[in-house]
């Protein structure tokens, strides 16, 4: 048998809220309406993107001032697409399973299989008392993503679907259409212990904040060991703010200056939101329990992945973080039509060359 890794996937964030992807004053030629994602879709499938990943905000937050709501946007974006596939974020609460297995079953005849799903819980309190939804306790908040998961994959799969839940109760529910195959795969973010805990019983993907190759593989040990003990299969998606650039000075010049523009009270209300967030669970574990002033400058650690440097830096960055059990890695930039076009080219075929050394030394070795 000939030994070879899977390759590794590409995501980039669908910068559907205003203001960027790090909270600074610095230029970023992003623009979150929908004529400059739609080019910007069509220039990631053309250069080897795999997914494009959208937010849910209801309210402002860190800047945000815009939001376009992400299930509707997704699928604009994938009718401008062909291969892209297209993860819609979905905030139990606000949703509920029932009408997010419909809209999401439907999406998925429209768009020949290509959307996905990621459930994330919640952080942002603010946020939840100006729409009048409950706030539900760290933990309970898993608790309920996790019935959600298991309702929407009960309903695209199931005739007669019951579930009896604490938050969610269906009895001989038939929902027709089914989602044709592939079944819409289902992420989650969050890197909590529940969130891991979830992730190893019921998520096809667990997305977690950026982090070192090697905070990313306790992760990874650790979702991989309980999800073998309940007999489930879990990849692993990597956030990362990507800096590339011809050499390594000057990207760690626009890095400076990412942090010496940042908006001090805007990172601020931020880092007094997130302490909703991993902090509040019971172990204070999660995501932003340990992020620095700078860290969340860009709002999901991407810094700490450290791909800031010239492509080739990058590239084998990116196989240590595969090394550590990712299996994509989730992308923003500063310029992203102009930067997602330029990683395409530049970064990942120096990926795919490394793996394939990768796979030819596996064969050598066997
Ligand atoms: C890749 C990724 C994408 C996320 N997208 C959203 C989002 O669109 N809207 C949202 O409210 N929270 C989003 N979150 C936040 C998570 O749902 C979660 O609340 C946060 O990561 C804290 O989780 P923890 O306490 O388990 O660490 C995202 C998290 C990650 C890692």
């Amino acid at each position: 048998m000939t030994s070879h890794s899977d390759a590794i996937k590409f995501a980039y964030w669908v910068p559907n809220v205003s203001g960027g992807l790090v909270i600074s004053n610095i230029e970023q030629r992003t623009g979150w309406d929908i004529d400059y994602n739609r080019k910007l879709a069509q220039i990631a499938e053309a250069n080897g993107f795999d997914y494009a990943l959208s937010q849910i905000r209801f309210t402002a937050g860190y800047g945000a001032d815009n939001q376009h709501e992400s299930v509707s946007f997704s699928h604009a974006l994938l009718a401008a697409t062909t291969t892209l596939k297209v993860i819609a974020a979905i905030l139990p609460g606000p949703w509920n399973p029932a009408l997010a297995a419909k809209q999401i079953a439907t999406i998925n005849h429209l768009t020949n299989g290509r959307v996905a799903v990621n459930v994330v819980s919640g952080w942002f309190r603010g946020e939840f008392a100006a729409i009048g939804e409950l706030w539900l306790d760290h933990d309970e908040r898993y608790r309920r993503s996790e019935e959600f998961i298991r309702a929407l994959r009960g309903i695209w799969t199931e005739d007669s679907f019951t579930l009896k839940g604490d938050f969610y109760r269906f009895t001989n529910y038939s929902m027709k259409p089914k989602p044709i195959e592939p079944l819409p795969e289902i992420f989650q973010g969050g890197s909590s212990r529940a969130a891991r805990d979830m992730a190893s019983r019921v998520s096809d993907w667990y997305f977690t904040n950026g982090n070192t190759p090697e905070e990313i593989k306790k992760q990874v040990d650790d979702i991989r060991a309980k999800a073998k003990a309940n007999g489930h299969k879990v990849k692993i998606g990597v956030n990362a703010f990507a800096i590339a650039r011809d050499s390594e000075q000057e990207a760690r010049a626009v890095l400076d200056e990412i942090i010496a523009k940042a908006n001090p009270e805007a990172v601020q209300g931020f880092a007094d939101q997130v302490k909703n967030a991993g902090k509040a669970s019971p172990e204070g574990e999660g995501n932003w329990a340990k992020s620095s002033f700078e860290d969340l400058v860009q709002y999901n650690d991407g810094f700490r992945s450290n791909l800031i440097g010239t492509p080739e830096q990058i590239a084998e960055r990116i196989l240590t973080l595969k090394d550590a059990g990712a299996d994509l890695i989730l992308l923003g930039f500063l310029h992203f039509q102009e930067e997602v076009e330029f990683f395409g080219k530049r970064v990942i075929p120096l990926v795919r060359e490394l793996e394939a050394a990768r796979d030819r030394e596996l064969v050598a070795a066997e």
